[in-house]
């Protein structure tokens, strides 16, 4: 089984005075998190897609699925968590309510952000994951990374060749995500809000799927303004 999980349980601080948060914007004629949602209904390799929405947007969530998707039996909402990690905690708690998983259920996280993720990206995700136990959709850095720890001058230029920058979808078997999220402190849990951090500080090796340019993440108001001039380009 594959399941979907949209993280939408954020309130989108960054993208400043918005009547709602950001995922519920519109681009095009539709609410950026139904763009996102109907990227995965047309995969063939996804089984079930489950939302995990800040509790106080749950019943706005549930009115769009029913005026844009007509209530597609195969979306569900659950309620978000206080980061990232936890609302992905909550995704997996709710698909074993509904289905019951086991150690090989695929878990394909995507942030409900990013509209423009494309099926070969999705696909590519869910075999990997099968393959290997987890996965990350990356892109090439472009620009030079330069790292500084102190906020006051450099101090480390990595080869840009080696420095890529991770987006979504992060994939993964949920007994591989069982084993590491069980072995982690209170304490790293509520530092690393990345799902493929927790992966990569138990030494597991995560695999790179390759992203693209277009799966932008909407943080601020110039990514949604981007957002909405790509929806106009491909009328
Ligand atoms: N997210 C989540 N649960 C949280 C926090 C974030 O599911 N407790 C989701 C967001 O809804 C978003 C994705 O994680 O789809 C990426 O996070 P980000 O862009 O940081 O979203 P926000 O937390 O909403 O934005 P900001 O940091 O500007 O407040």
């Amino acid at each position: 089984m594959v399941v979907a999980g949209i993280v939408a349980g954020g309130i989108g601080s960054r993208m400043g005075n918005s009547s709602v948060p950001k995922q519920f914007l519109e681009i095009g004629d539709k609410p950026i998190i139904i763009h996102t949602i109907e990227k995965f209904l047309v995969s063939l390799s996804v089984d079930y897609i489950v939302v995990g929405v800040h509790a106080d947007w749950q019943d706005y969530m549930e009115d769009l699925l029913r005026k844009y998707l007509n209530a597609n039996d195969s979306v569900f909402i659950t309620t978000g968590g206080s980061n990232r990690n936890e609302t992905i905690r909550n995704i997996i708690t709710k698909a074993d309510e509904l289905w019951g998983i086991d150690e090989t259920t695929i878990f394909v996280t995507h942030d409900a952000v990013r509209p423009f993720v494309s099926l070969e990206i999705i696909e590519e995700n869910v075999r990997m994951a099968e393959k290997y136990g987890v996965c990350d959709t990356v892109v090439s850095a472009t620009d030079t990374i330069v790292r500084s720890s102190n906020d006051e001058y450099i101090t480390d230029i990595p080869l840009r060749g080696e420095m890529y920058q991770g987006q979504t979808p992060q994939s993964f078997q949920y007994g591989e995500f069982k084993k590491v999220y069980e072995s982690m402190t209170e304490e790293e849990l509520n530092i690393v809000t990345d799902a493929c951090k927790m992966f990569f500080l138990r030494n597991r090796k995560v695999h790179l799927v390759r992203g693209s340019v277009l799966n932008f993440k909407i943080t601020y108001p110039f990514d949604f303004k981007m957002a909405k001039v790509m929806l106009e380009e491909n009328r």
